[in-house]
């Protein structure tokens, strides 16, 4: 069988024009921690972005955060509240640990602010209705932060799901992990409850959870069964050097979960800090005419673990089909940044809108929940 069906996956049909760079947009920075530098370093990369204003708890981050990335001078504030009541601001990089997600982004779009919200959305279902519906009074644009849309191959697997070829999608399995990599490189943020809410199936289950979403159109979770441990966490052997983070550990590291999806379709998911295993496995995509393999991948910036394959059988003999690995022209983290720009100044679409990410933390929660119960839950998400 000739490989010609992959041409119609060449063509780049996506239009994206960068407008009018000569309107600057004032941008703040709420939150002055790791990813916080990412950020920052995209927006400089803007002619259009001017950042006027940065906040953090920590007394006395913020200056030491602007003086290390090149932003002198801008106006520093004790916490959100203060800085977006006493600035104008077009719009906030929400880039604080995910328990003040809805807290900041909530008293941004009311006060008229758009708002690009560092991944995950924030830990509770409830959190996140109540973001979509401050979004919808506000009128401004909210987009959350995935910078693995904008990735050639995650594009790529979308355009295998759209284009047919595998028929009705019926099952996936996906998730990612590591064998050992509980993060606490700048401390105990992501481990700890009160900062972090949720743990492995949050921080890195979010991004295995968006990439077979969105590629088969983010149909509505219906039910879920999950679990969730933290043998690892608790264990101090796995923080050398810092034994006490141990103690600290109030999240979980690995989770697993079975989510049925409107249309018929199963979802099963794994995800992990840590686990006695090198990867959780492969991303398989099973449709009535072919099968899709995205070999085992953290996802986080987009990277696959190789050529996505294909899997048919063509006249009763099976074919395997690999597509080529993309290249992507511009650096993921930027284009995030310069499309939620471009969308604020012509206030177009969203570039990860909520209401898609809306049904990504719903089955976070429905996992939580789950696994607290020991039971299968409903997923209810109340109408925006
Ligand atoms: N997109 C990515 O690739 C990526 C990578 C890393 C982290 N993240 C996400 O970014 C978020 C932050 O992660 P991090 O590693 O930078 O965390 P961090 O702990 O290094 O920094 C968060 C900062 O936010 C501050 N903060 C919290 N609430 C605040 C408030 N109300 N006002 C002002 N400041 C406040 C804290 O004091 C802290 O300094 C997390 O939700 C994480 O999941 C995304």
């Amino acid at each position: 069988m000739a490989d010609n069906v992959l041409d119609r996956f060449k063509e780049n049909t996506e239009e994206h024009v960068v407008v009018d760079t000569g309107k600057k947009v004032k941008v703040g920075i709420i939150g002055t921690g790791w990813i916080a530098e990412a950020h920052v370093a995209n927006y400089l990369r803007c002619p259009d972005v001017e950042i006027v204003a940065a906040a953090d708890l920590i007394p006395g981050k913020a200056e030491k955060f602007c003086k290390a990335n090149g932003i002198e001078g801008v106006r520093l504030y004790p916490d959100h509240k203060s800085m977006i009541d006493a600035e104008e601001l077009d719009a906030v990089s929400v880039c604080t640990y995910n328990r003040t997600h809805a807290e900041c982004s909530i008293y941004a779009l009311e006060h008229g602010v758009n708002v690009l919200l560092e991944k995950p959305m924030c830990v509770t279902l409830e959190e996140a209705v109540a973001i979509c519906k401050a979004e919808k009074a506000s009128g401004k644009i909210l987009s959350i932060g995935f910078q693995p849309r904008f990735d050639e191959n995650m594009k790529m697997l979308k355009k295998v799901v759209e284009s047919g070829e595998l028929g009705d999608v019926y099952y996936i399995q996906t998730g990612g992990g590591r064998r050992r990599g509980i993060p606490t490189p700048y401390g105990t943020s992501f481990i700890e409850d009160k900062t972090a809410g949720i743990g492995a199936l949050a921080d890195i289950g979010c991004y295995s959870l968006d990439m077979v979403l969105n590629a088969i159109g983010y149909p509505k979770p219906l039910t879920v069964s999950g679990y969730t441990s933290d043998f690892f966490g608790k264990d101090p052997v796995n923080f050398p050097g810092h034994p006490e983070y141990a103690e600290k550990f109030s999240v979980d590291d690995f989770a697993a979960a079975f989510i049925r999806l409107e249309g018929g379709v199963i979802l099963d998911f794994r995800i992990s800090w840590a686990m006695n295993m090198d990867t959780p496995g492969d991303t398989i995509i099973l449709g009535t005419k072919a099968g899709l393999r995205v070999p085992s991948t953290e996802c986080w910036n987009g990277s696959i673990g190789g050529p996505l394959k294909l899997y048919r059988t063509i006249a009763g003999s099976d074919v395997e089909t690999e597509i080529p690995e993309r290249r992507n022209d511009e650096d993921n983290f930027y284009n995030k940044i310069r499309y939620f720009i471009d969308a604020v100044k012509t206030g177009g679409k969203a570039p990860v809108p909520s209401s898609q990410i809306l049904y990504n933390q719903a089955i976070i929660d429905g996992i939580a929940r789950s696994a607290k119960l020991g039971r299968e839950v409903e997923i209810n998400i109340p109408e925006i």
